[in-house]
């Protein structure tokens, strides 16, 4: 016996079946394939040479619930246990899918099946009366309540110290200390400085996360932390923080990628992360692009930046200019006053030369200084500067070259579908660019809410629970900071 995901091609042999079990209730060959290939359907069958049972789970995101919505085993094949496996493939689809419920109606005149579902859990909530025609049998209401995981995750990877609660794929709490402030007389963030920041506020935000979320800590089923990469002392105040909770409440806990968890994100506001999809990570510590075939599985570095990140140039453009820390913020304001054509800085590794080796790699150091140049030599030669233009053509660089790499990856690799992640998502011409350039390029753009694309700890809960579902161990307590650690790697033990 074995039981898969149902395509196209096995629709014929499930109308057999169909038409034989139910007559002229049977469901239209139509109403059939369109079942089979919705997005939110999920339908499997039981194979013994050849196809002898089927079953189908409907789920909206976002709903946390799912309905299945039949399951029929061919009269020959019937009283084997098949519907009981199909029935279980149902169940453990919609615990993935983050379901907290799973309702199904029932002939009251079935007994077998009501029997069957009672043995998975099932309990009647509600009766139909007359509810199918013409036989005017009732319909049982039944409901399958599923626990799913509670986890708490911790994020101090750099000058945030996020702690994140979610249940399964639904947040409950997202509550940021952020030490920006305490790093702008030095124009970027101090590592010591962050660390110490981080110290003072991980209790109070873990206070904070779970009276938002209206929970105490016997009620957390695991704790997941970031372990990088990032700054390694700022890490190690989390990952101390996270092993403490750890320890003390007797919890599992899950090692996480900051990076992915990034991307893990989309799952808290989309009720999943359809994949495979190219990720553009940019922020004040990070300027990545990711090719996602598998959350937990199947992570690829694309590119990344091979000196300053993307955040940091606009960071140190905005100094250049006088302007205050952070950067980005202030040289998008600016910039909307300014003409992006009036001067033409560098595309850097853009060139032809460039797209063997770098062809998704990012470079914006030579942009940082052909600003500065810029600046430098209309000072020097006392010419009229207009800081509005300036702050427009690099925005227009800066936003052009992340974009242009990003939609060439999703055509590289043929994937329809992009995620921006990270601080610099807030930029206004890279969200109006990338919603331009997708819809030109046939793309489906993904932007998570702002809170959501900032460091944060929801992001690292989520990826935590993604582990938790798919049954993965815990980490062992051995784990370390690792602020160079890879993309590929999703999970440290
Ligand atoms: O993800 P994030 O909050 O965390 C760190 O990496 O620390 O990103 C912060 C970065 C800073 O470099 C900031 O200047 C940049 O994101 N940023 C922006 C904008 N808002 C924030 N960059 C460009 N345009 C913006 N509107
Ligand atoms: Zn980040």
């Amino acid at each position: 016996m074995e039981i898969k995901k149902l395509s196209q091609h096995d629709l014929v042999a499930v109308m057999e079946i169909e038409a034989d079990l139910f007559g002229t209730e049977a469901w239209l060959e139509t109403s059939m394939k369109s079942e089979i290939n919705g997005d939110f359907t999920h339908y499997f069958g039981v194979f013994q040479e050849g196809l002898v049972g089927y079953a189908g789970l409907s789920s909206v995101p976002n709903t946390f619930v799912s309905d299945i919505q039949t399951i029929a085993i061919a009269k020959s094949h019937q009283a084997q246990g098949l519907g009981r496996a199909l029935a279980e493939s149902l169940v453990a689809k919609a615990r993935a899918l983050g379901s907290e419920a799973v309702f199904l109606e029932v002939r009251a005149d079935n007994e077998p099946a009501i029997a069957l579902y009672e043995k998975l859990g099932f309990t009647q909530i509600d009766i139909r009366k007359k509810y199918y025609q013409p036989s005017g049998v009732d319909a049982l209401v039944m409901r399958l309540e599923v626990h799913q995981p509670i986890v708490l995750g911790v994020e101090s990877s750099c000058d945030e110290t996020g702690i994140g609660i979610v249940k399964g794929n639904r947040l409950l709490a997202n509550a940021l200390h952020s030490s920006m402030d305490e790093h702008a007389k030095f124009g970027g963030v101090v590592p010591e400085v962050a660390a110490r920041a981080h110290l003072e506020a991980m209790q109070p935000t873990i206070e904070r996360a779970l009276k938002e979320a209206q929970l105490s800590m016997t009620d957390i089923d695991a704790i997941a932390v970031a372990n990088g990469p990032g700054l390694a002392g700022a890490l190690m105040v989390g990952i101390g923080a996270a092993k403490a909770l750890a320890i003390a409440n007797d919890k599992p806990i899950y090692a996480v990628n900051h990076l992915v968890g990034h991307v893990g994100a989309d799952v808290l506001e989309s009720g999943s992360v359809t994949l495979p999809t190219i990720a553009l990570l940019v922020s004040g510590g990070h300027t990545s692009l990711l090719l996602v075939r598998d959350l937990l599985d199947d992570v690829e570095l694309l590119g990344e930046t091979i000196d300053d990140a993307a955040g940091e140039a606009f960071d140190k453009v905005a100094r250049v200019l006088g302007l205050p820390y952070p950067g980005g913020p202030e040289i998008d304001k600016l910039a909307e006053t300014g003409d992006p054509k009036a001067i033409r800085f560098p595309r850097g590794l853009s060139l032809p030369k460039d797209m063997v080796k770098h062809r998704f790699d990012f470079s914006f150091s030579g942009l940082k200084t052909a600003v500065a140049r810029h600046v430098e030599k209309a000072e020097d030669q006392q010419l009229p500067l207009s800081k509005p233009d300036v702050a427009a053509s690099f925005r227009e660089a800066a936003v052009d070259v992340l974009l242009t790499k990003a939609i060439n990856a999703c055509e590289r690799y043929e994937v329809k579908r992009l995620l921006l992640g990270g601080g610099v998502v807030a930029n206004a011409r890279l969200r109006q660019q990338a919603k331009l350039r997708c819809e030109v390029a046939g793309i489906d753009l993904r932007i998570p809410r702002f809170s959501l694309c900032t460091d944060n700890g929801a992001m690292i809960a989520s990826l935590g629970a993604q582990l938790v579902m798919a049954g993965r161990e815990p980490s062992s307590l051995g784990f370390g900071a690792e602020s160079t650690l890879e993309v590929t790697k999703v999970q440290s033990h």
